[in-house]
């Protein structure tokens, strides 16, 4: 199951990428304004700080299909390596993924609101899926339930097609679409770090370390334990 960063900021990601097991970077075009850098070069560095292999999504800003086709070309070729492009699944944005899968061009099917318009974008050719698991639950929805519905749509039809949950507003919604049957999941880097959190492990530890120092001192560490 993927996990990845929703965010720009190169500094969040240069800590997530040293800490945890972190699979790629998507931005939007929300995302990448916060930062006010210049596109291409904070894309470029973005790439940089998360190597060669691992997956970065850039969103298209065009409407129609065939501007958003030569955008996902112009992304592709000035980015190069592992790039996926976001296509919001309008009429518009189903055509131009069937055109870029024909075109060999990995897309993300964006702004997933229902498991139809999945349905749509897997069929299309995309290579992922992003319900908006928070915004669905914001119009009085059950984002959970969508991502449920999708994976179990993409199962019983062997849609290969990955789901990639998106817009999350706290880590039970992670936790339910991973129970869900999600692929990936991506969310904003204080997210992410909350995954980790629980006031629990910080005591453990303090305990064991509590423990083992009454016994062996202070300033033991098992590297200093002679055989
Ligand atoms: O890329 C989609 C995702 O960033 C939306 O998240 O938190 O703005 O609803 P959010």
């Amino acid at each position: 199951m993927q996990l990845v960063i929703d965010s720009a900021n190169i500094d969040k990601i240069k800590k997530l990428i040293e800490f945890l097991p972190i699979d790629g970077v998507t931005t939007n075009p929300s995302i990448i304004v916060k930062e006010q850098k210049p596109f291409f070069p904070m894309l470029e560095e973005i790439r940089y700080v998360i190597g060669e292999e691992k997956e970065l999504f850039v969103q298209v800003i065009a409407t129609n299909a065939k501007d958003m086709v030569e955008e996902a070309k112009y992304i592709c070729k000035v980015l190069g390596g592992n790039v996926l492009v976001k296509i919001p699944v309008t009429m518009e944005g189903i055509k131009a993924i069937k055109q870029l899968k024909r075109e060999g061009i990995r897309t993300l099917a964006t702004t997933i609101y229902t498991p139809v318009n999945a349905y749509l974008a897997a069929k299309a050719g995309a290579e992922y899926v992003a319900p908006y698991v928070n915004r669905i639950d914001n119009l009085t929805g059950n984002g959970v339930k969508v991502v449920t519905e999708i994976t179990e749509v993409f199962s019983r039809h062997n849609l290969s097609c990955k789901v990639l949950a998106a817009s999350f507003k706290n880590v039970q919604q992670i936790h339910n679409v991973c129970l869900a049957g999600a692929h990936g999941v991506t969310a904003a880097p204080e997210l992410i770090e909350a995954l980790v959190e629980h006031p629990s492990i910080e005591e453990n530890v303090e305990k064991f370390r509590k423990d083992w120092f009454d016994q062996y001192g202070e300033e033991s560490l098992i590297l200093n334990v002679k055989k």
